[in-house]
């Protein structure tokens, strides 16, 4: 019998070509928007795999529903939106596409540093609304980013490419925390691992790199944003509950710090009249970070490839739960 594929998104071409070269049934979600709960579920039953992404919830109740699945593949490195305990427990591997969009997203991340310490979002709106004065010798100013130190808060695939960025661009001193020492990392870059709270004392930018847990969900809150430098910049572009949005706000308001850039935001998308949006050193994107034909392209077909390795010879190439394949 045929194996039924179930695509949650409308994803690029390249990965759905090799999944249709192979001998599966494939049925593509055809809409813009992310299919609702009812029809995931609904959808789901009666296929084999899943190719699925962030905006699928992929949780408890789902996958008691779908335990007949025999293989989730995310269409992207993080994968908070499933619930990997479950699958595991129902023996089901989830694969995910690390490092296609690596390059990718530390280019958003660098752009949004220097977007913030430049306020390029809040001058482009100045035109917009008709405020382009006259040349002011002493107003828009910004600041410049030579020398400078990035603290990097996960120092993976991502993080190094930014900080590697920030180190030739700026010549900027490099500075992470990890749960555990990045030491190729550390002799890659010369960057040295400090622990939290230095982290926030010494990040003259402090940009986000890890994966969303409970560990570090809103681990940016109030507290560590006064522990920060006034003239500091906090960048996420890792996933949005990481920081306390609202404390965000207030710490950029009150000068606490800097400014901010985001990629991420919780909940997205983000509603249009968020006061983030109105403040002069606050730049937002809405998840764009892997958003190029070539990070995407990639992404598609590391999904589809760890579809069709597993019908192939049980193998999931890039595999979050590996210990389901080792039984
Ligand atoms: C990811 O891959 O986790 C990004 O957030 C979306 O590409």
């Amino acid at each position: 019998m045929k194996k039924k594929i179930l695509a949650s998104r409308l994803y690029p071409k390249a990965g759905i070509r090799l999944l249709e070269k192979e001998d599966f049934h494939l049925t593509l979600w055809k809409k813009e928007r992310p299919m609702t709960q009812v029809e995931l579920i609904e959808q789901a039953r009666t296929h084999h795999a899943l190719l699925c992404t962030l905006t699928d919830r992929i949780d408890r109740h789902f996958l008691d529903d779908c335990s007949h699945l025999e293989i989730i593949s995310q269409f992207a490195v993080g994968y908070d939106n499933i619930d990997i305990a479950s699958a595991t427990r129902l023996g089901i591997p989830v694969g995910f596409t690390p490092d296609a969009m690596s390059e990718a997203t530390a280019d958003i991340t660098f752009g949004l540093m220097i977007a913030v310490a430049r306020k390029m979002f809040f001058l482009h709106k100045t035109i917009i609304n008709g405020q382009w004065g006259h040349f002011n010798p002493t107003g828009n100013l910004g600041f410049e980013l030579k020398n400078k130190t990035l603290g990097v808060f996960g120092l993976g695939r991502i993080g190094i490419k930014m900080a590697q960025r920030c180190k030739n661009a700026y010549n900027m001193d490099i500075i992470y925390h990890n749960r555990t020492r990045n030491k190729a990392a550390e002799k890659l870059l010369g960057a040295a691992y400090v622990d939290f709270d230095d982290l926030l004392a010494q990040s003259d930018v402090l940009s986000v790199h890890c994966a969303l847990t409970p560990e570090t969900k809103e681990i940016f809150s109030r507290s560590a944003f006064k522990k920060m430098k006034s003239s500091a910049i906090f960048i996420n572009t890792a996933r949005g509950p990481i920081h306390h949005e609202k404390d965000l706000t207030r710490a950029v308001l009150s000068g606490d710090i800097w400014g901010a850039g985001l990629d991420v935001t919780n909940p997205e998308p983000m509603q249009p009249d968020n006061p983030l949006l109105f403040i002069e050193n606050v730049c937002v994107l809405p998840h764009v970070g892997s958003g190029t034909i070539e990070a995407r392209k990639q992404m598609s077909v590391l999904a589809a490839m760890n579809i069709i390795k597993f019908y192939r010879n049980r193998r999931v190439p890039h595999i979050v739960n590996p210990e389901v394949l080792e039984s």
